[in-house]
């Protein structure tokens, strides 16, 4: 199993209360699976990520990727894991600004110690950007940063790959592509996938759908 969630809260302060974001969330993905989470603008959808990504620190429960407990990991463990094992497609993309498209791409690949350039240059076709690979992220259209940030997480070859919205830039001929080929990998990398989205057709090419509301995670689609 790539990632085992079990009995996860969050809280967050919220004006002078606190709120319950996630209450009680239990989600497993092994490999090669590929599930969508949903839910609401607010629902807690990338908190949960930045938790799974070791980014935010784990207030109860607990969270094991690829055999690591968050909770008692240490920085430079946590570190490591996303160095390594897991990819990060961000809402707000984060490509490195200083870095052409081409040194974005091969940077995480080379962290991870899978650089590999045939595998890159086939993605940058499938995703259509080798005309973008000498350019810099600032003189990229949003849809354009995005298809650079798949290709950069994709390269990488992770473990776990964590996309939040990926397609929300994308019309939606190249968003179809684009999950497509996001399921098409991960099944032949054995990656497991969590994509966040707001899409029902972006949703339904996963194996698996759960909807976060009111901080409860609830399976919609996929095997009981
Ligand atoms: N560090 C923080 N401190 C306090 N509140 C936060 C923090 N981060 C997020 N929140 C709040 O937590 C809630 C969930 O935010 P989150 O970004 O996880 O939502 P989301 O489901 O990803 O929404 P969207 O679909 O708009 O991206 C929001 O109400 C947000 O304002
Ligand atoms: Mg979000």
């Amino acid at each position: 199993m790539s990632l085992i969630i079990e009995s996860l809260n969050h809280q967050i302060i919220d004006g002078n209360k606190t709120r319950n974001l996630l209450s009680n969330i239990d989600l497993s993905v092994s490999q090669g699976e590929c599930v969508a989470l949903m839910g609401d603008s607010g629902s807690g959808k990338t908190t949960l990520l930045n938790l799974i990504a070791g980014l935010e620190p784990i207030q109860q429960g607990s969270i094991k990727v690829a055999d690591l407990q968050l909770g008692q990991a240490t920085e430079k463990a946590l570190s490591e894991l996303r160095k390594k094992q897991i990819g990060i497609i961000f809402q707000q993309y984060n490509l490195l600004s200083s870095l052409s498209v081409r040194d974005n791409i091969e940077f995480s690949a080379r962290l991870a110690g899978r650089y590999d350039p045939l595998i890159c240059n086939k993605l940058v076709n499938q995703l259509d950007i080798f005309s973008l690979l000498d350019h810099y992220p600032a003189t990229l259209s949003g849809g354009e940063m995005q298809r650079v940030a798949i290709a950069r997480a994709l390269c990488a070859q992770p473990h776990l790959l964590l996309a939040d919205e990926p397609t929300g830039n994308l019309d939606e001929h190249n968003g179809a592509c684009v999950v497509t080929l996001l399921v098409e990998l991960a099944k032949r990398q054995n990656t497991a996938l969590l994509l966040v989205t707001h899409s029902v057709n972006v949703a339904q090419k996963m194996d698996k759908i759960y909807h976060l509301a009111k901080g409860k995670l609830s399976l919609v689609k996929g095997a009981f």
